[in-house]
């Protein structure tokens, strides 16, 4: 049998049926389509919910292992079908075609070495690798005995890595040597070096060499990758697992405090993935499947990993970055590997729109049928200008709305089958009850006319996250305490008089900078770690590539004069702390910050006048020091 299309809603009016059926009934909806995977055992309990503990159970009882759905039940009919195409940075070294069959054995062998390693049922595993094959190879492994694969995105610094192993007890680490982006080797062992001074749970660190450099190793903790493969044995059988095990746990920056650990566990998640894989983009079985983003974020693990690879589709890897060897890189790729459905960010989208089009005129694009967007809402231009340049008019672009929290997409049009619309990420797929609630808390009812409001979800979906790791008060506080017994997006949206609903971003601390979350309250916290910062606040404005970029005011102890120096050093600071990627892009001293009477500061003017939109900022007379307003906004950069 071929798993490929088996799920895929083949009308509009297919789609509205599924969609009524699984409001109505979400019980029998979720069954049938649960019923189309490989099982040990039947699940007793499609499921048992309460918002307001909150508690989310799918499939209780059911036995299974996600591996074996992505892996094993394909062998028979797609063994020798290309699973992965590794695409490497360099575009003269030489692509890897990975088959269902070679990736089944390759992923048991290493789930060997883990074994081997001392990993069990249930251990935390921190991978922090590049975009190669043998990161999907090691999740897949985790994942085939048990064990509970913690990501960390290969762009973060030792300190974030060592503060997510702490969080969540890692037991072991896998990382590689080096990793190539564009023209730089960046060194990931010499980066993990440094966090692993200060995590005491590590017992092993893997090694994979994805270059010929020498590696320091650290004796009887260090291990080379290839050297554990030699010592271990090929064949592994799928540890069962529980429907409400935990499959991984993915850190998301929060508005506050420290990242979150968010928990997702394994029937639920390869239901909600697999489903909505095949639907929003409606592939055929030859078709070739690229997203580009990393698989240290959750589009990485949902939609290049565990939904493609359940769906038995081919899912392309790539290794590099779209400006190298020249920014036409993205579209060579797609030409060379015939790739039909292209997945990526709208910071993307901007960057390459930004140059000359002949670096687009000079690849054919034929192969493609789909476009899909992820990560932010998509401007009108970015929209029209990959629709115009890159799908010729003639691909459905899928703009899919949804959150490391939901697991799998949300809101999106399905490729082909439901209409789309520039910068509406339009329906909800089926499943998903969203709604929109005004500033008093009430549902804003789905009446012929617009709204628009915050957007919460009213009733579980299977690849719903379950928890934060360690923390369920937070998970409540955070996405279960705005309005009662719903689920907060912590977004914005507009719903149109036909339902079809437009992102329109963050409502709260979060900013979304080149399609990367990030809270603004950690970033504050490293520049005032900083001895002459008194303090800081961090909002975000409008950048044409980035979406957003971070913008910091700061204040200084008397005595202190702003100068480069202080400028450089706080950058420096924040990579440390976070990575490069939270680095602010302007920096602005200012004698004091607009503060409530409460001590609070006033975030809502910093953002209006970092983004130079100062006409209207609102009563500004109950603040303690109005009179700063006008003295940051002289000095604004
Ligand atoms: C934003 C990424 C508008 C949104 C899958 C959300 C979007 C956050 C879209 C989650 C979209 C994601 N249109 N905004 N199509 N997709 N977002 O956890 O603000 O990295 O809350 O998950 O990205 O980001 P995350």
């Amino acid at each position: 049998m071929n798993f490929q299309k088996n799920l895929q809603l083949k009308s509009f009016a297919e789609y509205k049926k599924a969609y009524q059926e699984s409001i109505k009934d979400p019980e029998t909806f979720w069954d049938s389509v649960a019923d189309t995977f490989y099982w040990h055992k039947k699940w007793d309990k499609t499921l048992e919910w309460d918002f307001s503990t909150p508690e989310v159970k799918w499939f209780q009882g059911g036995k299974l292992n996600i591996t074996e759905n992505c892996l094993d039940r394909h062998l028979d009919t797609l063994g020798n079908k290309t699973a992965i195409i590794w695409e490497p940075n360099d575009p003269d070294e030489e692509s890897r075609h990975i088959t269902y069959r070679q990736l089944f054995v390759k992923v048991s062998h290493f789930a060997n070495v883990l074994k081997n390693n001392g990993i069990k049922k249930g251990d935390r595993v921190c991978l922090y690798m590049p975009m190669i094959p043998e990161l999907a190879i090691a999740m897949l492994a985790c994942a085939r005995i048990g064990a509970v694969h913690s990501i960390v995105f290969a762009g973060f610094s030792s300190t974030a890595i060592a503060s997510r192993i702490n969080d969540s007890n890692c037991k072991m680490l896998i990382t590689a040597n080096e990793v190539y982006r564009g023209t730089k080797k960046v060194n990931l062992k010499t980066i993990c070096d440094e966090a692993l001074q200060n995590t005491p749970s590590i017992e092993t660190v893997i090694v994979y060499r994805r270059t010929v450099e020498p590696t320091p190793m650290t004796a009887g903790r260090d291990v080379f990758w290839f050297d554990e493969l030699q010592k271990a044995t090929k064949e592994c059988p799928a540890e069962v697992m529980d429907a409400e095990d935990m499959l991984f746990i993915l850190y998301t920056s929060g508005s506050t405090g420290k990242p979150k650990g968010m928990v997702h566990t394994t029937g639920g998640y390869m239901v909600g993935t697999t489903f909505t894989f095949q639907n929003v983009f409606q592939m055929d079985p030859d078709d070739i499947y690229w997203c580009t983003a990393d698989i240290g974020w959750i589009t990485g693990h949902s939609y290049i990993i565990y939904g493609p690879l359940a769906a038995g589709a081919t899912t392309v890897m790539f290794e590099g970055v779209p400006s190298y060897p020249d920014y036409g890189r993205f579209w060579e790729i797609c030409d060379k590997l015939n790739v039909t459905h292209f997945y990526t960010a709208p910071t993307a989208i901007r960057a390459l729109a930004k140059q000359p089009l002949e670096l687009v005129h000079q690849h054919n694009l034929t192969s493609l049928k789909v476009l899909g967007s992820v990560g932010e809402p998509i401007n009108e231009e970015a929209w029209h200008w990959y629709n115009d340049n890159i799908g010729k008019s003639n691909c459905p672009i899928v703009d899919t709305w949804w959150q490391t929290e939901t697991g799998g997409i949300m809101i999106s049009p399905i490729a082909g089958i439901t209409p789309t619309r520039p910068t509406f990420a339009t329906l909800p797929l089926p499943g998903v009850q969203p709604i929109l609630m005004d500033e008093k808390g009430n549902e804003l009812e789905l009446k012929a006319e617009k709204a628009e409001g915050r957007l919460a979800i009213k009733f579980p979906w299977p690849s719903m996250a379950r928890t934060i790791y360690g923390n369920h008060e937070r998970y409540k506080d955070v996405y279960f305490s705005a309005y009662p017994n719903k689920y907060f997006t912590g977004d914005g949206a507009y719903r149109d008089a036909t339902g079809n609903y437009r992102i329109t971003g963050r409502v709260d601390d979060v900013v979304i900078v080149s399609g990367h979350n990030l809270g603004t309250a950690p970033i504050e916290n490293a520049i005032n770690e900083h001895e002459a910062i008194v303090e800081s606040a961090v909002v975000g404005f409008p950048h044409d590539i980035k979406g957003n970029a971070l913008y910091a005011y700061v204040t200084l102890y008397n005595g202190i004069s702003p100068n480069d120096t202080l400028t450089k050093e706080i950058k420096e600071l924040v990579s440390k702390s976070i990575g490069a990627i939270a680095k602010p892009d302007k920096i602005q001293f200012v004698s004091g910050l607009p503060k409530t009477r409460s001590g609070k500061i006033m975030r809502r003017i910093l953002r209006k006048i970092a983004s130079k939109d100062v006409s209207n900022l609102g009563d500004t007379s109950t603040l303690l020091n109005p009179e700063i307003i006008n003295k940051i906004i002289s000095n604004s950069l």
